[in-house]
């Protein structure tokens, strides 16, 4: 086992996006980032382009709806680090492919196609569960445990029905915003039951950012996305948990 008191984070769904230009970020704070991606190559790609900017850069191969990768990751994670400091639980699709929120209308509530929604749910929501419950162990081993799960403003509650407010021109959504309130619940839940034991669980909501999930239709960069995601990760110890934040501050529930 490699022992080392640089800080190890783990990131699902790093190898590109917003997960990628966070796992940057951390290895330029001098963390050892571990790259999660379901494509091992895409994964080694990404890791080695943190290496060649001088990071300390793993790629792990992780498909958070497959347990047993979810296990080995955790596995290999312990023999290798014997603890993680960081859970960034980032990987999610919207279950509408590649597409601006505002073109999703196929998650209009009343023509849903409901397996569309339970994969939705298995990967943004379900996949959460498997990866930070597989997590923890290694996590209750760090001096200063942090997990961040990547929510969205479309997962508020209170944004979603003013009817005057900023999501008011968006398609109603049974798949993608649902599971994003889902992962908001499940952070207040985490935060609760780990609040004792000093790890930190918030949610972060990142802007709308250009990649690949909006077909980079956002306004902000991956790196300006990922700054809420670092800072939740870097939280002292008197820091917030069961929080919902943005940069600009915390989000409506
Ligand atoms: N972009 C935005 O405007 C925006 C706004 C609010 C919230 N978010 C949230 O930010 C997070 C990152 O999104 P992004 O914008 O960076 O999108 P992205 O570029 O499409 O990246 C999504 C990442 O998740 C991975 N992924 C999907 N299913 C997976 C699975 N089953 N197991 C492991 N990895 C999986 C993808 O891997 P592959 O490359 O293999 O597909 C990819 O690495 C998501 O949680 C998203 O909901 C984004």
């Amino acid at each position: 086992m490699q022992t080392t008191d640089q800080k190890i984070a783990l990131i699902t769904g790093a190898n590109k996006g917003i997960g990628r230009a966070t796992a940057e970020r951390l290895a330029g704070l001098g963390m050892t980032v571990l790259m999660g991606a379901r494509d091992p190559g895409h994964g080694e790609e990404a890791a080695a382009a943190v290496r060649a900017g001088g990071g300390d850069a793993h790629a792990v191969t992780l498909d958070v709806t497959d347990a047993a990768t979810v296990r080995e990751a955790a596995r290999w994670t312990g023999e290798r680090f014997g603890r993680l400091d960081v859970l960034i639980n980032n990987a999610a699709i919207t279950g509408s492919g590649r597409v601006s929120p505002v073109d999703a209308v196929d998650q209009i509530p009343s023509g849903v196609d409901l397996d569309m929604v339970r994969a939705v749910f298995e990967t943004n929501v379900f996949g959460v569960i498997a990866v930070t419950n597989a997590m923890l162990p290694l996590l209750r081993r760090s001096p200063a445990p942090r997990i961040v799960n990547l929510s969205s403003g479309g997962g508020s509650l209170a944004l979603n029905s003013d009817p005057d407010g900023p999501l008011t021109g968006l398609p109603p959504s049974a798949a993608y915003s649902p599971s994003k309130t889902a992962l908001n619940a499940l952070t207040v839940q985490y935060a609760n039951e780990l609040r004792k034991d000093g790890i930190l669980v918030n949610a972060a909501a990142p802007g709308y950012v250009a990649t690949d999930i909006n077909d980079h239709q956002g306004f902000l960069t991956p790196a300006q996305g990922a700054e809420i995601v670092v800072r939740l990760a870097m939280l002292d110890a008197d820091g917030p948990t069961a929080g919902f934040f943005s940069v600009d501050g915390p989000v409506p529930w």
